[in-house]
């Protein structure tokens, strides 16, 4: 008797244990799991196998990161024997591009996806078990069980402002990484604004050497651009990561960089946004951008080009009286000057589809009369809310990025100094639980969500890093979890798993545990 109850305390005491762990620590967090008794184990070696060369790739950098970040030398090679990981390409496992599921049993860990983009999200969980394993103690231990996963949206998106303040390609990428890591698959690249034009045009060199010239805190400095080449080394680079680059060429308005390099373009401003439009009145303007955007398009494969279309009454007060304007509005029956801004986007739009691209705008088009079939809207102004509705009414896909609480340079707490602000904060708890309350999250028009970086206070990594962790993290659970399966208990519970991987990279993330750690780093306004 006193056996039976020493044994059953034992039963009861080692499910107590198991019960602890009631799901894997994985960011974000997988929509099904099932942990069972029992560990896969290995030693310090550990091989990947796979069952078609479309994965070798992933393979090969899901090798390279592992060795980066675990603090055991874990040697990886590819084939061979147990204990290892299995890649297994299968037609009948799902038919969501994104899909994936993986089985732990004590001798391997088998990721199952029917296509490469499915494997490569199973790889970034399995990249996490290996280096955040619940037993934090013991590395080499991952609970036996399996994982199925897809994402709630298809777009789970980052947008980074480089014109405001250039970064360069090392910080692109390490975003670019994290990002992967997250399971984050659309990189939306302001490239585009009125400080600056950060990508070199060929037939219109003067758009890099002198549109780059000037940031948002010193208007003489040295241009700064992304040239073809270095563009198209960020694009393959995201590509290896099932990211998909789209690049931003903010049209009517925000053109100020274009403006000085190519003044003969330009449509006027007002006078606190000076050349701020391109002139819509003028036919070789619609040529001069056609020009742009072809070799934007060869740079690019991404059926999308966002075309800005935002905030253009900043500075279209001189459309007023230029004549080639007042001319076009005539002829073309324009009866005010948001209908000039409308037939501009119309023909800027017909021009991207000749070049078999769909046109982005944000949510300043919803009105223009754009085709819903060629385009896709970017849901901004939070206090709005109606231009969703009416978005998703008139049937455009929607990219939902509302500044409350998607805007990464709005400010998180009463801390901090400097970054814009609304009514109440951009905290990562209010990033976590959105879109909840939207009522048109889950229409199938609503392709996803995305964060928006604008850095006109955000002038070094330093911020840029504090403004953008551990915020990205929660945004990318938001993303791909379904609304039933979040839990902010459970984030904060994880989240010290991935901030040693900040600290590991020396990111200047904000401390949300103890937001005294790390010093809010200067901007360049107070609030
Ligand atoms: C925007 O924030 N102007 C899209």
């Amino acid at each position: 008797m006193t056996r039976f109850i020493l044994t059953l305390s034992i039963i009861l005491l080692s499910l107590k244990g198991f019960s602890q762990h009631k799901a894997y620590a994985i960011i974000p967090q997988p929509n099904e799991s099932r942990l069972e008794q029992g560990y896969f184990q290995f030693e310090d070696k550990l091989s990947v196998a796979y069952n078609s060369d479309q994965l070798k790739a992933s393979a090969e950098y899901f090798k390279a990161v592992l060795k980066s970040y675990s603090e055991k030398k874990i040697q990886v090679k590819t084939g061979g024997s147990y204990p290892g990981i299995y890649l297994e390409l299968d037609d009948e496992v799902n038919n969501h591009d994104e899909t994936y599921q993986i089985r732990i049993s004590s001798k391997e860990i088998k990721v199952q996806a029917s296509s490469p983009h499915g494997i490569f999200n199973g790889l970034q969980s399995v990249l996490q078990l290996l280096l955040f394993s619940p037993q934090d103690n013991d590395l080499s231990k991952i609970h036996k069980g399996t994982i199925k996963d897809e994402p709630r949206y298809a777009w789970r998106g980052l947008m980074l402002d480089e014109s405001r303040h250039f970064f360069g390609k090392e910080k692109v990428k390490q975003l670019l990484d994290y990002m992967a890591l997250h399971k984050l698959n659309r990189f939306h690249w302001h490239l585009t604004d009125s400080p600056g034009w950060r990508i070199e045009i060929k037939q219109y060199p003067k758009l890099g050497k002198v549109g780059g010239i000037g940031n948002h805190s010193d208007s003489e400095a040295k241009a700064q651009y992304y040239s073809q080449k270095e563009i198209a080394e960020i694009v393959a680079y995201a590509k290896e990561r099932y990211i998909e680059v789209i690049p931003e060429i903010d049209m009517p308005g925000h053109a100020s960089a274009a403006n000085r390099a190519y003044p003969e373009f330009s449509g006027g401003g007002s006078e606190k946004y000076p050349d701020f439009t391109f002139n819509p009145g003028k036919e070789e303007v619609y040529q001069y951008l056609t020009n742009i955007l072809q070799e934007v398009k060869d740079l690019f494969p991404a059926k999308y080009i966002h075309l800005g279309g935002d905030e253009v009454h900043f500075g279209n007060h001189q459309w007023k009286d230029d004549k080639a304007i007042q001319a076009l509005m005539k002829n073309k029956q324009l009866d005010n000057l948001k209908a000039v801004e409308e037939y501009f986007i119309r023909r800027m739009a017909d021009s991207l589809k000749t070049m078999n691209r769909q046109v982005i705008g944000w949510d300043e088009v919803v009105e223009a009369g754009l085709d819903p079939e060629n385009s896709l809207v970017m849901w901004w102004r939070h206090d709005k809310p109606q231009l969703l509705t009416s978005a998703v009414q008139k049937g455009y896909k929607v990219v939902m990025c509302p500044r409350l609480p998607m805007y990464f340079d709005f400010i998180q707490d009463e801390r901090q100094h400097y970054g814009r602000t609304w009514d109440g904060f951009c905290d990562v708890e209010s990033v976590y639980h959105f879109p909840k309350g939207i009522k048109e999250a889950d229409s199938n028009l609503v392709a996803g969500i995305q964060a928006c970086v604008w850095t006109e206070n955000i002038q070094n990594n330093q911020r840029l890093d504090y403004m953008l962790f551990p915020r990205l993290s929660a945004m990318a659970e938001a993303a791909w979890c379904n609304q039933n399966k979040k839990s902010y208990t459970s984030f904060k519970e994880r989240l010290p798993l991935m901030v040693k991987m900040y600290q590991k990279d020396e990111i200047y993330y904000y401390d949300v545990f103890n937001p005294e750690n790390h010093q809010e780093p200067k901007g360049l306004v107070k609030r």
